[in-house]
């Protein structure tokens, strides 16, 4: 095998956003798997807001000249391991780089579903699904009827939040996103029914327009101003399912949000926070779930695929800027259904 490897690195720790400049493209030799491991060509990444959190210099975050990890799926083309056969498709962590040597307990074999494609296990069925499905039926506990506020609407999580909830009988189902392109596609093809961008003015009043009535419940991937506004439209009982904070990933100087504390005592409302790895255990149940809508087309994907691994990092801090709609996901040429190079990133939503 002539071919050799590509492993992304952090060179640097930023301030604010990051930019190409703090990352590292490493060319190598194709790794060589020891006894009981395999080789595998890894052919689709996920990049995840969480990487940049991990980018600065906290604990368990990315260390600087090293190879970084992400969810990746890939191919096994060469392996020292009776457990891995090569051909097999795996599922791992080692990602940000175009081959990765695992052992099997590294890897995570993926049901196949008939119809169902490999992007999907990145997304509506990955990670990103089991935090939206998570979120709904664990943390919220949603009830049919429930009115539902959702921030980051476009995103993955946020488009997977809002299917999910059309399927379990939410009512009115309202969300906010960066842009009137992502605020249409969420009300035409999602399944909300009012979109606001919170650039049109402050989130409280904006949130007022579209949930004139209050809210049950605010899924929150974004924190800051929005955060305070939901506390404002809660009904008596509201629950606040706290996911993630990307307003203060790149802004790390901004102040924390302000909202009345008296409102969280007033209206008995609820606010959790969870990571999904710590429910690994409802995945099988988030599969029993989505994978008979997705065969019958009752659940759709949302994803933006940028073709070639060398467009990792643009659709990574595309992703930081809004760039996508749904899960974002890198792929290999190779598995490009036109197999044309493109010389630059391609945003194509699925
Ligand atoms: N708790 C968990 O275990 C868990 C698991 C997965 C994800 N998360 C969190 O869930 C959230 C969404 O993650 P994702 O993977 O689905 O990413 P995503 O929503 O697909 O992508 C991030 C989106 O955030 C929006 N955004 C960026 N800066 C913003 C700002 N200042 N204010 C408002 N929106 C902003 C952008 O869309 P716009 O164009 O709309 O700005 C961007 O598309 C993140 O906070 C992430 O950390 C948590």
């Amino acid at each position: 095998m002539n071919e050799t490897a590509l492993t992304v690195h952090q060179i640097t720790r930023p301030h604010g956003f990051p930019t190409a400049e703090h990352f590292a493209f490493v060319e190598s030799s194709l790794p060589e798997p020891a006894a009981g491991s395999a080789l595998v060509k890894n052919l689709y990444w996920s990049v995840d807001p969480y990487h940049r959190e991990m980018m600065d210099d906290v604990p368990g975050g990315f260390a600087l000249d090293a190879p970084l990890e992400g969810r990746t799926i890939g191919q096994v083309i060469a392996s020292h391991s009776p457990l891995l056969a090569e051909g097999e498709i795996v599922f791992h962590r080692q990602g940000w780089r175009t081959h990765s040597v695992v052992t099997p307990e590294e890897i995570r074999r993926l049901p196949r579903f008939d119809g169902v494609p490999l992007t999907a296990y990145l997304g509506i069925l990955g990670g990103t699904g089991l935090t939206a499905y998570v979120g709904l039926t664990r943390i919220a506990q949603l009830r049919e009827g429930e009115d539902l506020f959702v921030s980051a609407a476009a995103g993955g999580v946020g488009t997977a939040t809002g299917r999910f909830a059309r399927l379990l009988g939410a009512g009115r189902l309202v969300g906010s996103a960066g842009s009137a392109a992502k605020a249409d596609h969420l009300t035409r093809e999602v399944g909300y029914d009012a979109v606001f961008d919170y650039h049109d003015g402050p989130a409280a009043d904006l949130l007022g327009k579209v949930a004139p009535d209050g809210i049950d419940v605010f899924v929150d991937n974004v924190g800051g101003e929005q955060l305070a506004a939901a506390v404002g439209a809660l009904r008596e009982f509201g629950r606040i399912v706290r996911v993630g904070t990307i307003s203060q990933y790149n802004t790390p100087d901004a102040p924390p949000p302000r909202f009345d504390h008296a409102d969280i005592v007033e209206k008995s409302i609820r606010m959790e926070g969870f990571l999904v790895r710590n429910h690994q255990a409802v995945q099988e149940e988030l599969y029993e779930f989505a994978v008979p809508h997705l065969r019958s087309g009752r659940l759709a994907l949302d994803e933006t695929v940028v073709d070639g691994f060398e467009h990792l990092v643009d659709a990574f801090l595309g992703m930081l800027r809004g760039r996508n709609i749904g899960k974002i996901i890198v792929r290999d040429r190779t598995q490009s259904p036109s197999l044309s190079p493109s010389p630059s990133p391609s945003l194509s939503v699925n």
